[in-house]
């Protein structure tokens, strides 16, 4: 099924990558001559995307891509913003996306992590939507499994049937050690599932929850990511990201 509009929510406050963030909205912030976050539209356009929504909470992101001539590759794209004007959390930031998308299956991507330029991941998850969520796991080690969202799922074929998840469970509590890296397809519905799950780790509105609610409701599909994600909201991951990509 082609999945025309990605949400990649980038309101995050970078209090990682500070000083540089005082004056650089953390998504800006280059791997080479290429702000991060052109790295993840490249990555959604690539998987089908012909609709951007950034959520935000500087509109300068957002100016990188709509101001001056058009960038090589992404001439084509629609480009929509809303503002998250309070953190309250990723299913939070998804939520704030729902008046744009309405009832149209999306890609979401989180702006810290990516693959190498020319991965086919989102590509192929976004083919294997056929209507249930696609989520993209890796295999973590217990010592950092509660940084990450953990699925509890059983192999099917070459990918996972997921049937709950939880976000950062202590390791005594994870239903596995496969993680969510950050890459989805959601239905619609997943909106819903957002807006009936209250707070939960760290008091914030979990965009984990609702996989975990939608997941019992309606399947999802697992798919293991083989490719090393670079993670550039680190400043030693970014500059492993730097020399990868170099
Ligand atoms: C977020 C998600 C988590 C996911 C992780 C992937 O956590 O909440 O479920 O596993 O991204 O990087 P964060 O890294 O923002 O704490």
């Amino acid at each position: 099924m082609s999945v025309e509009v990605a949400v990649i929510p980038a309101a995050g406050k970078g209090t990682r990558m500070r000083p540089a963030t005082r004056s650089v909205p953390k998504p800006l912030i280059p791997v080479l001559e290429k702000p991060a976050i052109q790295y993840v539209v490249e990555e959604a356009v690539a998987a089908g995307a012909q609709e951007v929504v950034f959520v935000l909470s500087d509109e300068r992101i957002l100016h990188h891509f709509t101001e001056g001539p058009p960038i090589e590759g992404l001439e084509d794209v629609v480009f929509r913003y809303v503002l998250q004007e309070e953190a309250l959390g990723l299913g939070h930031a998804v939520l704030c996306a729902r008046d744009i998308v309405g009832d149209r299956p999306f890609t979401c991507l989180l702006s810290d992590r990516f693959p190498l330029p020319g991965s086919t991941l989102l590509s192929e998850m976004a083919e294997a939507f056929d209507g249930r969520m696609v989520l993209a796991l890796e295999e973590v080690e217990p010592e950092l499994i509660s940084l990450y969202g953990v699925v509890d799922a059983t192999a099917d074929g070459p990918h996972w049937q997921v049937s709950g998840a939880v976000e950062k469970p202590r390791p005594e509590d994870a239903p596995s050690n496969l993680a969510l890296v950050g890459r989805y397809v959601f239905p619609s519905s997943v909106f819903d599932h957002i807006t009936a799950s209250g707070p939960g780790a760290l008091g914030e509105i979990q965009v984990t929850d609702a996989i975990n609610s939608l997941a019992r409701a309606e399947g999802a599909v697992g798919f293991t990511c083989t490719e090393e994600l670079l993670d550039t909201g680190l400043p030693h991951g970014l500059a492993e990201a730097t020399v990868a990509v170099a």
